[in-house]
C-alpha cells in the first residue's frame, strides 16, 4: 500500500504538539556536589544549561549533561564569562574543593578574586534582560552564638578570617542588586547526602578521642533540600537571604551518642577544640524558609542516615 505522506504531514501538523516548559538559560558557577544535581535536574526541564569547572579533565564529563560547559579558574589571568550575557538564573556555588584543613589562601583566592571577576562579568554584561542570581554561602558565618537560635537577622562573627572572606562574597553580590538584578543570598548547613556520609563519618570516630568541642551546635542540610531551595529561590525571584537548614538542631556530641547507641558502638570521646579554629555554635533557624512553603525533604540527618543504613542490611 501506497504511503500517503501529504495526508499524514496534514494530520501531524492538526495534532496539538505536546508544549514544553519556555525554558530559560540557567547557569552554574562551581558546579561541584551540588552544582550536578541542579543541572542535571534543570536539562530535564528543559532549560538551556551552562555549568562551570577549574579544570580541563571535567570539562568532557560535564559536557554530557549540560548544554555549555567553561573553564573558570580564580587562579586565571582572565576567563571567558560572555555566557553572562543571557543568563536567566545564575548560581554561584563556589567552594574551595578537596581542603582537608582550612587554608585561608584557597578561600581568599575563591571569596575575594573569583567572586570579583564574576562580578566584573555581570555588571559588563551587554543586557539588561533580567537575573536571578541566587548565591550558596554558609550558615557558618554565625559563629559561635552559646548555641542560640539564630534567624538571617542576627549579626555575623567576623573573626574568623574564612568568615571575613565568606561575608564579603556575599556583599560583593548583593551589591550587584538594581531593577533587573534580583540576589538571593541562601545559608547553607553542614551538606550530606549518597556520596557526602557525614554520619558515617561521624561514626567512624566511636569510641576514639576527637580534638573538636562536641557541646558546639552545628547545622546539616540534605542535598536534595539544597536543589529544592535553589529552585524556589528561582521560580519565586527572591530577593532576600535565607538559612537552609534541617530540623535538628543537637551538639555535635547529642548527635554522635545517638548515632552511637543506635548501631551499638561506643560514644565518641571529645576533647575540646584549639583557641584559632573556626566555631559554629547556634540553633539555626528555617521559618523564613518555612514561611514560602517549604517543605524539607529530609528534616533529620539522624533519620535519613538510619533509615538508609536499616534498608541495606
Ligand atoms: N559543602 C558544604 O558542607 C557546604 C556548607 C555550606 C555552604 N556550602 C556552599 O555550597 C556551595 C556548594 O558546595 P559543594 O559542596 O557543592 O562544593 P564543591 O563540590 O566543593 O564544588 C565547588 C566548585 O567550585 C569550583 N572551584 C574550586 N576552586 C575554584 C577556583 N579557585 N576557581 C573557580 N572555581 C573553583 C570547583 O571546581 P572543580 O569543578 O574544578 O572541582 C567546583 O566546581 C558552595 O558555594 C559552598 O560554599 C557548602
Amino acid at each position: 500500500m501506497a504511503l500517503d505522506l501529504a495526508g499524514l504531514y496534514q494530520r501531524l501538523q492538526a495534532e496539538q504538539r505536546p508544549m514544553l516548559p519556555s525554558g530559560e538559560h540557567r547557569a552554574v558557577v562551581g558546579c561541584g556536589y551540588v552544582g550536578r544535581r541542579l543541572v542535571s535536574g534543570w536539562s530535564d526541564e528543559g532549560h538551556t544549561v551552562t555549568a562551570t569547572t577549574r579544570r580541563d579533565s571535567r570539562l568532557h564529563q560535564l559536557r554530557s549533561h549540560v548544554d555549555q560547559a567553561v573553564l573558570f579558574d580564580s587562579e586565571a589571568t582572565s576567563n571567558d564569562l560572555s555566557f553572562l550575557g543571557d543568563v536567566d538564573v545564575l548560581v554561584v556555588s563556589l567552594a574551595p574543593t578537596g581542603q582537608q584543613h582550612v587554608c585561608v589562601e584557597a578561600y581568599e583566592s575563591v571569596y575575594r578574586r573569583g567572586i570579583e571577576m564574576l562580578c566584573d562579568g555581570i555588571a559588563n554584561r551587554h543586557s539588561n534582560r533580567p537575573l536571578q542570581i541566587i548565591h550558596l554561602s554558609s550558615c557558618g558565618l554565625y559563629g559561635n552564638r552559646d548555641g542560640a537560635l539564630t534567624s538571617e537577622h542576627m549579626g555575623l562573627d567576623l573573626n574568623h578570617p574564612v568568615n571575613a572572606l565568606l561575608a564579603g562574597a556575599e556583599q560583593q553580590l548583593q551589591s550587584l542588586r538594581s531593577e533587573a538584578i534580583n540576589v538571593c543570598t541562601l545559608r547553607l548547613g553542614g551538606i550530606y547526602g549518597p556520596d557526602r556520609e557525614i554520619p558515617e563519618w561521624l561514626v567512624a570516630a566511636a569510641g576514639q578521642c576527637v580534638e573538636r568541642n562536641g557541646d558546639h551546635v552545628p547545622c546539616w542540610v540534605h542535598v536534595d533540600d539544597v536543589v529544592q531551595a535553589v529552585n524556589l529561590a528561582a521560580e519565586q525571584k527572591l530577593n532576600t537571604t535565607l538559612n537552609v537548614v534541617d530540623d535538628i538542631k543537637l551538639s555535635k556530641r547529642a548527635i554522635t551518642d545517638q548515632l552511637c547507641e543506635a548501631i551499638g558502638c561506643p560514644p565518641v570521646i571529645w576533647m575540646g577544640s584549639s583557641q584559632d579554629e573556626r566555631i559554629l555554635h547556634a540553633a539555626i533557624s528555617n521559618e523564613s524558609l518555612k514561611d514560602l512553603g517549604f517543605q524539607l525533604q529530609h528534616p533529620s540527618m539522624l533519620q535519613w542516615y538510619l533509615k538508609r543504613r536499616a534498608a541495606s542490611v
